[in-house]
């Protein structure tokens, strides 16, 4: 399966039934481009605005004037746009279908109940004093508790901060701190391929280092967890002390509505913040576009909510469209690696979006476990997070979809609030590893180094020259850190990060991050982050972190450690600095490779030359470049010959 056709095109039944078929795609992107104002506003009427902006658009990416503002004086609040609007039409629609990690629990949430539930958590926090702009931070396992939690913040206009069950409590601490969260929503426990996540014992340990005022409790498996009295309020007790109805706050457009830590080259994670009116726009647009969405089908976004793809196309995509999303708490080889398809015929999944990662991992588990199922309710396919091998697409397609379906892969980031490039499924021609095209209003630029811009079919920088609605507002707590990371490179433009090449059909292949991110298994890991930690532990003297190819994450982590004079290198500490990694930030963050390094490759100046540690961990060895500049060229010499499995 390894070969197959370069270019899939559009069925043409498929075309007469879409949202936007080719025609109207480029009708929309000239348009866009064109008449902006009058283009967005005739799109925003989408939402059900308490009031609806006079004034859409106002953007300057330069420096002395900058800003970017969408809907600005329009009002809305995000929870009547995915629950309450509902009501009169869909009450006793499904809104949520929660598949637990054991197969044999599943339930469904009308929007009737939805509302109710929002309500009765909203009402509940405002009990325990929380206001309109105050943050909350909620760190669930993928229980419907999880998206009541974020609509109640948004219907009393609180901003939330998702954190993932998978982090530390040093990084939970680390992040509460920073947005000074005062209340955090949290379970006994997670579980997830049948093994317990302490939820509950990780938030008491990150409150020895943060402060908070209240942790309310869900109680999910029912383990006995200490509560802390004063300050932990358990959640069953306090809602049923509350009403199921509790009014919308109205919002301004221009209201924070979340913040959703992410990695960068440098520094801690930043809280990015996205704002109601449009990332909500942006959020629901796309999830119709992308997806050809009509309410009724059932949508399963396979992400975490505590991923920017779960805020927005498990939750506020899907709902703010009327639609059905899953929402799946388990991981996809539990109790077998059938289990993704078992829960597409359970639940008769019509429209499936998940991360190369699991296609890969899956992939190599042959099609038996895939052919055992049926898999006939669906109807398209989704990647995201990261490249797709060409393979791992033609698999996707050939085995799980049985050669019938569309694969949308989508290109975006937690920056961008939604997808900016992607197939449309009746507009686009597929070609496998290819995101293809940019949605209508997305306006990308391939830059070189020093920011000029490239035309025709070429490699080299992505940036967008113009905003979209969906676009991040800022740094929590750190405006400056906005501007500086992404519009500073190349200046006017947002620079993404991401490397790229446009073919001859204008077709966009995105070819991995040319920062210091990595990017494994679909999430985001500065190389910085790893190296804080790994220099935390008492026996590490230096450390340079980098990523390399790996065959089912995509990227893996790469270390080069240096140890303190006297401390003896061997597979105890390897590991015990293994399992540091993974106390300190979680284990996604943890080392696959771990390599002494008696030295590193240093200039004069004493920067570290990753360019020649990237090529050791690729195993590019008779490509290491110019090493003349170093202090030391023979650190070269001993890093080669000692390579792990060298
Ligand atoms: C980075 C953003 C977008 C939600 C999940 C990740 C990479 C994302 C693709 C794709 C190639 C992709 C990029 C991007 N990426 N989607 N379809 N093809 N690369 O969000 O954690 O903010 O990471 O993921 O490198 O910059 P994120």
């Amino acid at each position: 399966m390894t070969s197959g056709p370069d270019r899939y095109p559009v069925d043409p039944a498929r075309a007469a039934r879409a949202h936007m078929d080719r025609a109207a795609h480029e009708a929309a992107a000239i348009a866009a481009r064109e008449t902006p104002e009058a283009f967005w506003a005739e799109r925003a009427k989408r939402l059900d605005w308490f009031s609806f902006p006079t004034r859409i658009k106002d953007v300057s990416f330069a420096k002395d004037d900058f800003r970017i503002r969408w809907f600005e004086d329009g009002v809305l609040n995000v929870a009547h746009e995915c629950v309450d609007r509902h009501l009169p039409a869909r009450r006793d629609e499904t809104a949520i279908i929660w598949e637990g990690d054991d197969p044999k629990d599943s339930r469904r949430i009308t929007y009737g109940e939805l509302h109710a539930e929002v309500c009765r958590m909203a009402n509940v926090l405002k009990a325990q004093g929380v206001a309109k702009g105050d943050r909350v931070t909620i760190y669930l396992p993928m229980i419907p508790e999880a998206a009541y939690a974020m609509l109640a913040c948004a219907r009393i206009g609180a901003i939330h901060s998702v954190v993932f069950g998978g982090f530390s409590p040093d990084s939970l601490a680390g992040r509460i701190e920073d947005c000074g969260s005062k209340v955090v929503i949290t379970a006994d426990q997670g579980v997830r391929g049948g093994k317990v996540v302490p939820l509950k014992a990780n938030v008491d340990a990150a409150l020895t280092k943060a402060e908070a005022d209240r942790v309310i409790v869900v109680r999910h498996t029912g383990a006995d967890v200490p509560m802390r009295d004063g300050r932990d309020v358990d959640y069953a007790t306090a809602a049923a002390g509350v009403s199921d109805d509790c009014p919308c706050e109205p919002m301004n457009a221009e209201d924070p509505l979340f913040i959703l830590y992410t990695s960068g080259s440098t520094g801690k994670p930043k809280g990015v913040m996205h704002t109601t009116g449009g990332y909500l726009f942006w959020a629901s647009w796309t999830h119709e576009l992308v997806f050809d969405y009509r309410p009724g089908q059932v949508f399963w976004c396979t992400a975490d909510v505590g991923w920017v793809t779960g805020h927005s196309y498990v939750v506020y995509g899907p709902l703010a469209n009327g639609g059905t999303t899953l929402m799946f708490e388990g991981v996809p080889n539990h109790p077998t690696v059938s289990r993704f398809w078992e829960v597409v015929d359970r639940h008769r999944v019509e429209i499936f979006y998940t991360a190369p990662t699991a296609i890969r991992a899956l992939m190599r588990e042959g099609e038996g476990p895939v052919k055992a199922t049926r898999r006939d309710s669906l109807k398209l396919l989704g990647t995201v997070g990261e490249p797709i091998n060409p393979e791992a697409w033609r698999w996707y397609h050939e085995v799980v979809g049985e050669g019938r379906l569309p694969i949308v892969d989508t290109w975006w980031q937690t920056e961008t609030g939604g997808v900016l490039v992607s197939p449309l499924p009746g507009a686009t021609e597929l070609k496998p590893g290819s995101a293809t095209k940019p949605l209508p209003g997305v306006e990308l630029q391939i830059v070189d180094a020093e920011g000029h811009e490239l035309t025709g079919a070429v490699s080299g920088n992505l940036c967008l020259t113009d905003s979209w609605p969906g676009q991040m507002r800022g740094v929590w707590g750190d405006p400056q850190r906005f501007f500086d990371t992404y519009f500073s490179t190349y200046p006017g433009r947002y620079f993404t990060g991401d490397g790229c090449r446009r073919d001859e059909d204008g077709d966009y292949w995105i070819t991995g991050r040319v920062d210091d991110v990595i990017n494994v298994s679909g999430h985001r890991m500065g190389t910085a982050e790893v190296e804080s930690a790994l220099v935390l532990h008492e026996a590490v003297a230096e450390a340079a972190v980098v990523g390399f190819p790996h065959d089912i994450k995509g990227q893996g982590i790469y270390a080069y450690v240096t140890l303190k004079a006297g401390v003896e290198a061997n597979e105890d500490l390897r590991r015990d600095l293994v399992a540091h990694v993974r106390t300190e930030i979680g284990p996604i963050a943890s080392p696959d490779v771990i390599q002494w390094a008696p030295g590193l490759p240093k200039t004069r100046s004493g920067k570290i030359m990753r360019r020649i540690l990237r090529k050791i961990a690729e195993n590019e060895l008779s490509n290491l470049g110019d090493t003349s500049t170093l202090a030391d060229p023979g650190v070269v010499d001993e890093l080669v010959a000692n390579r792990p499995g060298a």
